[in-house]
């Protein structure tokens, strides 16, 4: 059967991590969340020290840097340099120094060219920002998944509370707007819908059925 490559894009706490991940397991296809790349790259910076904002030291820190994604039992772990740091990507620090990070030419590059050749033999659902437009744009299936602001608040309040962490509502709000500021504004590869990109609005959508939205779009184009 023929294996495609599935890209789904779009602003920050959209859905698109819980989507991808449970579309990648109905299709038997490999889950590709781009987003802990960058995270995992963070986390790296703001450990030794280094200011997320000084290009030269960032480059020079990450010329040795690997990053893994492995997959355990149903989940894939994203390993920095042979550790798993899968937990410590999701910090508040790393999600406000993340957007700094991955604005950098030379970091994109090295990302960008893992990434491809994973999906190289096709099976694959990568989630980002660039998947559509950059990093595959022959993907077959491209999904711009969005939600509104409240939504993607709420969403987000409760993935953390559900760690243990207690954040104010208005604070979420300023974080995700921020962020999807400097990702859409930045120079390289901006947060953009590829023109040939289905808008996935999610506000009013269960995850069950956003995730059958497109899986059934998947079949077609697999069966055809
Ligand atoms: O899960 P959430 O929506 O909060 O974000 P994420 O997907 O984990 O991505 C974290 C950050 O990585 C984004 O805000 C972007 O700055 C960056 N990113 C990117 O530049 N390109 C990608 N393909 C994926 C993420």
């Amino acid at each position: 059967m023929k294996k495609i490559i599935i890209a789904i894009d779009g602003p920050a706490a959209a859905g698109k991590s819980t989507t991808a991940k449970l579309v990648a397991e109905k299709l038997n296809y490999l889950h590709i969340d781009t987003g802990a790349m960058y995270r995992a790259l963070t986390y790296k910076i703001l450990r030794e020290g280094i200011d997320p904002e000084n290009e030269t030291a960032v480059i020079e820190a990450l010329k040795n840097s690997k990053v893994d994604l492995i997959k355990e039992e149903n989940r894939i772990k994203v390993f920095l340099d042979n550790k798993d740091v899968s937990e410590n990507i999701r910090s508040i620090d790393v999600t406000n120094a993340v957007s700094a990070i991955s604005s950098y030419k030379k970091v994109r590059e090295m990302m960008v060219d893992i990434q491809r050749r994973i999906s190289k033999e096709g099976g694959v659902v990568l989630e980002g920002r660039d998947i559509g437009t950059v990093v595959v744009p022959n993907a077959e299936l491209k999904i711009f998944m969005i939600a509104g602001i409240e939504t993607r608040a709420k969403r987000r309040q409760k993935e953390l509370s559900e760690k243990g962490l207690f954040i104010d509502y208005n604070k979420i709000v300023n974080e995700i707007i921020e962020r999807d500021n400097k990702d859409s504004k930045r120079k390289e590869s901006p947060l953009r819908k590829a023109d040939d990109a289905i808008v996935l609005d999610t506000s009013n959508l269960s995850i069950e059925q956003q995730v059958n939205f497109i899986v059934k779009k998947a079949l077609e184009i697999i069966e055809n």
